[in-house]
């Protein structure tokens, strides 16, 4: 691997995507691999075991890509398996939640934040413990929002249903008089308009991804790994482990590239060596 070689990104599905995006935004001239993990989404309700044995799968795969670094899109992911796989690989590997614990502590005026998440992020207490050790002073309130990640992989983003959902979710954090409010999940930034009607103007949205790509451009520029100015854009390419035409569909209506191709890839294949 070299500064030439791309990052590999992943999610569950198309959550990590709103990462990529914001990665495009900030470093154009960085290639990207993304794998979205579309046959076992969602992530939210399996156990670390499951999520660990998942990530190491899928950071054989991208390491058989020769990608430089990976980005975790996936606050569950970056709960339960980053600390232990980025341990057993040479490759260096971030995740969302510190980047969005950060963003947050800085956010917030009253230190009342509250953090919406899948069940494994919110149970793990992850941005409780990054959270405190930013700002000892800062409460933290998290709810779990487990039927987001089925609407939005639906493409419900501005439907009734998923704005009744929202509302019951948000309000019991909304009656704890929270000023900020972090997207603790990589798939909510897809809600963020929807959300924004629920809570309101005087409630700060944190979106993780944008403190991630910060936090990316610092590690490839401290290990020279940074790509060198391009003429012309990457080519970025993309890999699921199932419904292919439909997650290039999905791709295609967010991001700022086209996606012309998206692979099936047999994610299981890449096992664990015994
Ligand atoms: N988008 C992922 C996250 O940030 C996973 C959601 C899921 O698959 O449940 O947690």
């Amino acid at each position: 691997m070299s500064c030439n070689s791309p990052i590999g990104v992943f999610d569950s599905g198309v959550g990590g995507l709103t990462v990529a995006k914001e990665i495009m935004r900030q470093l154009p001239d960085e290639q990207i691999v993304y794998f979205g993990d579309t046959a076992r989404v969602p992530y939210g309700s399996k156990s670390k075991k499951t999520i660990t044995t998942y990530t190491r799968q899928i950071v054989r795969f991208l390491q058989s890509k020769d990608v430089k670094a990976i980005v975790v899109a996936c606050n569950t992911a970056s709960a339960y398996a980053l600390e232990t796989v980025r341990k057993e690989v040479p490759v260096p590997m971030i995740g969302v939640v510190k980047p969005g614990a950060k963003a947050a502590a800085e956010a917030t005026r009253n230190g009342r934040i509250g953090v919406i998440g899948t069940e494994g992020t919110i149970k793990s207490g992850i941005y409780t413990e990054f959270l405190s050790a930013t700002n000892p002073n800062v409460t933290v309130f998290g709810k779990a929002c487990p039927l987001f990640v089925p609407l939005v992989e639906e493409g419900w983003l501005q439907d009734p249903i998923t704005v009744e959902v929202a509302k019951r979710y948000i309000s019991e954090l909304l009656d704890k008089d929270i000023d900020t409010l972090v997207l603790g999940c990589t798939h909510y930034p897809l809600l963020r308009k929807l959300i924004r009607e629920v809570v309101g103007e005087r409630v700060t949205l944190v979106n993780p991804a944008y403190e991630t790509a910060v936090t990316l451009r610092t590690l490839l520029q401290e290990r020279g790994l940074a790509h060198p100015k391009r003429d012309t854009l990457p080519e970025h390419t993309f890999f699921v482990s199932d419904g292919a035409d439909k997650f290039r569909e999905f791709a295609n209506s967010i991001l700022p590239c086209e996606v012309v191709e998206t692979k099936d890839v047999n994610i299981e294949s890449f096992e664990e060596e015994n």
